[in-house]
Parts: structure tokens; C-alpha cells; sequence
């Protein structure tokens, strides 16, 4: 395992060998420096974690969270503060320009605290020149680490608050799954699940497969005993995660199949809302569908990215499915779930997308009529084979089918939108309107928004609600009089 590129700080180290016992020894050390710290400054330190890109990255957020707040951070909303820590993304290259660009304020704020800390982890830190270009020209930025070895934020932060240099921590791959860490949720009632982690099919634009390494499944009973612990304590939806989860428990021991997964979750009690994400169509199998379609609790939202519409870009993306084969999976699940949303992501501008690609792809929008749909840019990511391909399209022709795609996309999901109007559904009720306190807000099982009358009581209970206005993509809606 190759965590040689650490800069080792002199400290005598008694800690356990063993995880993740020697992760409780670290949080034990660290809250001790912690308060050492805190005391000098005369203030409890405060700590700030900001998230880019994927709920991957924003469960991960969690984890970073229970870590400082267990040591005795105290979280703020700001900036400025005394520990921050960048969680970043690099799917797509302006995510990593935009960790650039606010690197420079946090360096203004640290001219004037001298004790901040500030930190970096997630995807981008996997890519040799990123850790390059922070140990050059990013002297102020006191920690760096990756997406192998989060799980040893606790000790990370004691070495670092105890060495004067730059730590770097960078592995580049593990087949470690590290159970049982402190998780600080966002929000009581629900929760990200972990299902696996790093994926293994290397779409020829992909970035993932580097940066977020092999596919590794938990066990079943592993995911199973932190959702019952989730659910005795207040959680009533999970989002499965995996960056491919129709191949959850191929790898494991005693391999199990997603559908059967999601059938021991069924069973849980008290749990009334599974989700997950990411399901590539390859993998996608009949006796899910089954399951889904038998299932009080698996909500009616398949998120299905089909990137291009075009049988010969998909073969370049090593998608390994075509444009037909999309088309009878979409119409199974249709046969099989009336009532399902089915959304997507598309990429428009992939090496070699010629006017007549673009268009079979506005040809499968129209076809499927996604309730939503991601629609990006192509980026090129160096290290994938896509960026080696010389047919880079020109950036005026990749607009003109982007801004075509965008449009479709947007006024089929509005059509689709509207279909629900005047319908009464469930709501898990989710937070106070940001906008107006005297509204709720909340997501139907499809997943789509809906604003109500309420008060911060109702968050986190399901509720019935009427849907009186669609108002593109999202609804305004009444609890109806005979459910008060
Ligand atoms: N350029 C543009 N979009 C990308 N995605 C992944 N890699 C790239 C890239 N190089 C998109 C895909 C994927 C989503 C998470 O990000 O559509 O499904
Ligand atoms: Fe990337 Fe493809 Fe893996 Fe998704 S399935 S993370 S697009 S390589």
C-alpha cells in the first residue's frame, strides 16, 4: 500500500496497528491538542467543510464532519475559520479551476489567523500534478489527502497540527474498508449509505476509475446493521451510493446481486424511503425491475445516465450497451413501473460527436421524455483515453448541440412535470423554505420538489399532500383539508 508519499513528522508513535482502534487512539490525541489550542486562543476553534461535486464526496463530507466535531471543532458557515477543509471533485476540469480560485481567499484569511488550518482531500488530490502544483505554488495549505485514506482524517490532523510542514497523504488504491468511524449527518432523518466504493469500467472519458480506484462491496451485514442504527436513530430514507451499484457484491466472499441487497433493506423496520444512485444501464438486471416493482419502499426514481444517444459514441465511451438496447431497458421499466421517474446525464461534445450523433441523442431524449436530465459539457480529463482521441470537437459546434439538447430536455421535463398537477402524494418533509419560513419543503418518491404550508414539526414525517401548481420544476401544494 502506497502511503510512502507521506511527509513522516518526528513523533513517537505507541498507536494501535490495527483500524479502526487506531483511529480512536488518534481522535483521543487530537482532542487533546484541540483543547491545548483552544485554550491558548481563548476561544473554542471552529472548523468548516465545504463540498464539491457527487453525494460520494457529500456522504464523505459527514465523515469528515463527525471526525472534527468528536475532537471538539465547532462547525460555522463561514470561511473563515480555524480549520478548512476542501472536499474536492475533478470529474469535469472547471471543478478543479474553482478549488483554485478559492484557495486565494482562504490564504487572505489565513494572513490574518496564523493558527488556521487549512486542508484538502477527495478526488482531485489523486492526480499527481494537482499535489504538484499545491506543494509549489500552495506552501499555506497544511494538508493534503485522498479518497483512500479518509478514513484516517483523525491521525492526519494530529500529525499535521504537530509539524510545521505541508502533510501529504496520497494512496493510490486500497482494498480497506474501515467500519464504525463518527459520522456527523446533515440532516436527522436522512441519510447517505455506502454501499461500495470506486468503479471499474473506465468509460473512455471517466476520471473515476483513477481517482476513486477499484470497485470494493462492504458486506451486506455491515450495510445492514448502520442502516438499523440509522433507523434507531431517526433516519427514514437512505440513499444507497456506488458509482455502479447494479454491480454491488460481484467481488465479495459470498457474492450477493443489488436486488438482493435491497430486499434484506426492505425488511428493516421503521425505514420507509430507499433510494440509490448510480445505475449504468449495462448492469441494470431484470430481477431488480422485479424488485423494485414488488417494493413498498423503493421509491419510483430511476436515475439511468445515458451520456450519448448515438450507438457508434457510445461504443467509443466503452458504454457497452447502444442506443436500442437503452431504448428496451427504458420501455421494460416503463412495462414494469408505470409510474417511475427516469432521469439522466448526457454528454454532448465527446471526441469525434458529429451534428448527426448530437441529434440521436435529442432523438433518445424525446423518445424516453426524462422527468430530468444533467446535460454536460464534455471535458477533457487528462489520463482517460478519450483525451488522447485527435477528433476533439470544436467549442462553437459543441454549443449550438448543447444549447439544442438543453432546450429539449428542459420543456419535455416541465410537459412531464405538469402530468402530476392536482394529484395527491406522499412528501417526506425536509427543511424550512428557504425563501419564505412559512412554507416546507419537501421531495415526492420521484424525487421532485414541493413546496407547503408548515412549520419545522413536520420535518422529516411523510405527509399527503394535494399538488396544486406545477410551476416547471417544481409544485406548491396543500395538505387537503380531510387529512388534518
Ligand atoms: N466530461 C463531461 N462530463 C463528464 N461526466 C463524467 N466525466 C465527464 C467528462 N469528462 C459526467 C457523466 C457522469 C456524470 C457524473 O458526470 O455524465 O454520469
Ligand atoms: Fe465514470 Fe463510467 Fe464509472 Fe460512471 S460508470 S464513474 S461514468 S467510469
Amino acid at each position: 500500500m502506497g502511503n510512502d508519499k507521506m511527509n513522516k513528522p518526528a513523533m513517537p508513535d505507541e498507536a494501535p496497528v490495527m483500524e479502526p482502534q487506531r483511529q480512536f487512539y488518534y481522535i483521543e490525541r487530537a482532542k487533546e491538542l484541540v483543547s491545548e489550542r483552544a485554550k491558548k486562543c481563548g476561544h473554542p476553534l471552529t472548523f468548516h467543510v465545504e463540498t464539491f461535486g457527487c453525494q460520494m464526496n457529500a456522504r464523505d463530507s459527514e465523515k469528515l464532519r463527525g471526525i472534527l466535531d468528536t475532537i471538539g471543532f465547532v462547525p460555522v458557515d463561514t470561511e473563515n475559520a480555524d480549520f478548512v477543509i476542501y472536499n474536492t471533485c475533478t470529474v469535469r476540469e472547471n471543478a478543479n479551476n474553482k478549488v483554485y480560485g478559492r484557495l486565494g481567499t482562504l490564504s487572505s484569511y489565513k494572513k490574518k489567523n496564523p493558527n488556521m488550518m487549512i486542508a484538502l482531500c477527495g478526488c482531485m488530490m489523486q492526480e499527481q500534478h494537482v499535489v504538484e502544483k499545491l506543494r509549489m505554488s500552495y506552501r499555506f495549505v497544511n494538508l493534503v489527502f485522498g479518497t483512500h485514506n479518509i478514513f484516517k482524517f483523525a491521525e492526519l490532523i494530529v500529525h499535521a497540527m504537530t509539524s510545521d510542514e505541508m502533510v501529504i497523504d496520497i494512496w493510490d488504491e486500497t482494498s480497506q474498508i474501515v467500519e464504525d468511524l463518527p459520522v456527523e449527518r446533515k440532516y436527522h432523518f436522512k441519510s447517505g449509505v455506502n454501499i461500495m466504493f470506486g468503479c471499474n469500467n473506465f468509460c473512455s472519458y471517466c476520471i473515476v476509475p483513477y481517482v476513486r480506484g477499484r470497485e470494493r462491496s462492504r458486506e451486506p451485514k455491515d450495510i445492514i446493521r448502520e442502516i438499523e442504527h440509522l433507523v434507531a436513530d431517526g433516519v427514514v430514507e437512505v440513499m444507497l451510493l456506488g458509482q455502479n451499484v447494479n454491480s454491488y457484491g460481484k467481488n465479495l466472499d459470498h457474492p450477493i446481486t443489488f436486488a438482493q441487497l435491497l430486499r434484506e433493506i426492505e425488511k428493516i423496520e421503521g425505514l420507509k424511503r430507499i433510494r440509490f444512485m448510480t445505475s449504468h444501464p449495462k448492469d441494470l438486471s431484470d430481477e431488480l425491475i422485479e424488485v423494485m416493482a414488488a417494493s413498498d419502499k423503493i421509491c419510483k426514481h430511476m436515475h439511468l445516465p445515458l451520456q450519448s444517444g448515438s450507438s457508434r459514441i457510445l461504443k467509443e465511451m466503452n458504454r457497452h450497451y447502444d442506443k436500442e438496447q437503452y431504448l428496451l431497458l427504458v420501455d421494460k421499466l416503463r412495462k414494469a413501473i408505470p409510474d417511475i421517474a427516469i432521469t439522466t446525464d448526457i454528454i454532448v461534445g465527446f471526441p469525434g460527436e458529429t451534428k448527426e450523433d448530437a441529434l440521436e441523442t435529442l432523438d433518445v431524449v424525446r423518445k424516453v421524455r426524462y422527468d430530468s436530465a444533467f446535460t454536460f459539457i464534455y471535458s477533457k480529463r487528462s489520463g482517460t483515453p478519450a483525451a488522447k482521441m485527435e477528433n476533439q470537437v470544436p467549442e462553437d459546434e459543441v454549443k449550438e448541440n448543447f444549447d439544442m439538447i438543453l432546450k429539449e430536455v428542459q420543456s419535455i421535463a416541465c410537459e412531464k412535470a405538469m402530468e402530476l398537477e392536482g394529484k395527491i402524494l406522499p412528501v417526506l418533509v425536509e427543511q424550512i423554505n428557504e425563501q419564505d419560513d412559512t412554507l416546507v419543503t419537501g421531495r415526492l418518491s420521484n424525487n421532485s420538489v414541493v413546496h407547503l404550508n408548515g412549520d419545522a414539526s413536520m420535518i422529516g414525517t411523510i405527509v399527503n399532500v394535494e399538488l396544486t401548481e406545477c410551476k416547471g420544476f417544481y409544485y406548491l401544494g396543500r395538505v387537503p383539508e380531510e387529512v388534518l
